[in-house]
């Protein structure tokens, strides 16, 4: 194999990352992650309650070093072994993307080796590749995080048709805007799956928001497949005043909290599932993937698995390590695009809105 060790780099919002995967001999498992390091932000952002976008930049300035050090370290590899590079152009922060693309701009030149340009959400879809190895296609893959909800098409490897997105919030956002209005802390996501696993999901009726159209020939065009989640965020902050004015007091009783986390998710979820199995059976998927930030939540994984097991679809949802943000699946992308020779140019930028 000519690519034999990728280092990958990724710093496009608050977690600073780099991961080397090596490139197999096995075409239906053809990457191994050797070695996968993240330094999270997320307690310097806490107190802020979200990102600080210049916060961010300034620490990946600090720990990119000794992130990439420590990976090759944990791969037992030095510098020289490493035969290409790949780094995530955007989208994200521009601000730290640009310390993740100066940063391997400038090793992948020193090394005299190949660098690509990888699409975050690329690398998101390309996690399940990493985890699973080959899995049946056509797939409907849908990836959720804090930036993005996004329903893909994925026919041959490595091609990525959109068929449905966020009109305007995305999943982890919703997530992570409702923990905040409850008062539980930043990141949202993971509190509220935690707090709803011993709540009642069926407590609160959320007024409905459809955006199903009947079938028409071309359901990606009429939106069919898109999501919405401001309505429900809107009604959640609606239910909570109601009840902190009933109440004479901001603090919920925690019973009462754990049955609104609980109640929201269950809305999430029901929706995220429903539309991504209306796509697969749209387009006969032959198996449907789950991958993002919000992939990591408990109640979205065993839904999905379910819902699978139901229709006879296979599903197929990178591990807790692999769905929140992480370099190893940007280096899968690099190694995806690496075998078709595309090579990032000596001028690359970041780029914080960057189309797939
Ligand atoms: O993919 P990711 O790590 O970063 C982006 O590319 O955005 O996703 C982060 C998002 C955040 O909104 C976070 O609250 C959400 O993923 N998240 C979760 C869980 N873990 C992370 N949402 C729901 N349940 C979780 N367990
Ligand atoms: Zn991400």
């Amino acid at each position: 194999m000519s690519f034999q060790h990728l280092l990958a780099i990724e710093t496009s919002c608050d977690e600073t990352a780099a991961a080397i995967v090596d490139q197999t001999d096995d075409a239906d498992r053809p990457w191994a992650v050797r070695s996968s390091v993240v330094a999270s932000q997320v307690a310097i952002h806490r107190e802020w309650g979200g990102v600080v976008p210049e916060l961010a930049s300034r620490q990946h300035v600090r720990d990119i070093c000794g992130v990439v050090e420590r990976a090759l370290a944990d791969a037992d590899l030095s510098w020289s072994a490493i035969d290409a590079m790949a780094v995530t152009q955007g989208p994200g922060l521009v601000g730290s993307l640009l310390v993740g693309v100066s940063f391997a701009k400038a090793a992948a030149w020193s090394l005299g080796r190949p660098l690509v340009a990888v699409h975050h959400l690329a690398g998101h879809i390309e996690s399940i590749w990493l985890d699973h190895g080959r899995i049946p296609l056509p797939a409907v893959v849908l990836v959720v995080s804090g930036g993005h909800t996004n329903l893909y098409l994925i026919r041959r490897e490595g091609e990525y048709v959109l068929l449905g997105r966020t009109r305007d919030d995305a999943a982890g956002e919703a997530y992570d805007k409702v923990a905040k209005l409850l008062g539980l802390g930043y990141p949202g996501g993971p509190i509220v799956d935690r707090l709803a696993a011993d709540g009642n999901a069926r407590a609160i009726r959320w007024p409905g928001t459809r955006l199903t159209n009947p079938d028409r020939n071309h359901p990606e065009r009429d939106g069919r497949f898109d999501f919405s989640f401001s309505g429900l965020k809107t009604a959640v902050l609606r239910h909570v005043r109601a009840r902190q004015a009933a109440l004479g007091q901001d603090r919920l009783p925690a019973a009462e909290v754990r049955d609104i986390a609980a109640s929201f998710q269950r809305r999430v979820v029901e929706t995220l599932v429903e539309r991504t199995f209306a796509a697969a059976r749209w387009y006969g998927a032959r198996a449907v993937g789950v991958a993002g930030g919000v992939s990591a939540n408990a109640h979205l994984r065993s839904e999905m698995t379910a819902r699978g097991a139901a229709v006879e679809l296979p599903v197929f949802i990178p591990r807790l390590s692999l769905s929140t943000d992480n370099a190893a699946m940007i280096a899968a992308a690099g190694l995806r695009q690496l075998a078709r020779g595309r090579l990032a140019p000596p001028d690359l930028n970041a780029d914080a809105s960057l189309a797939l």
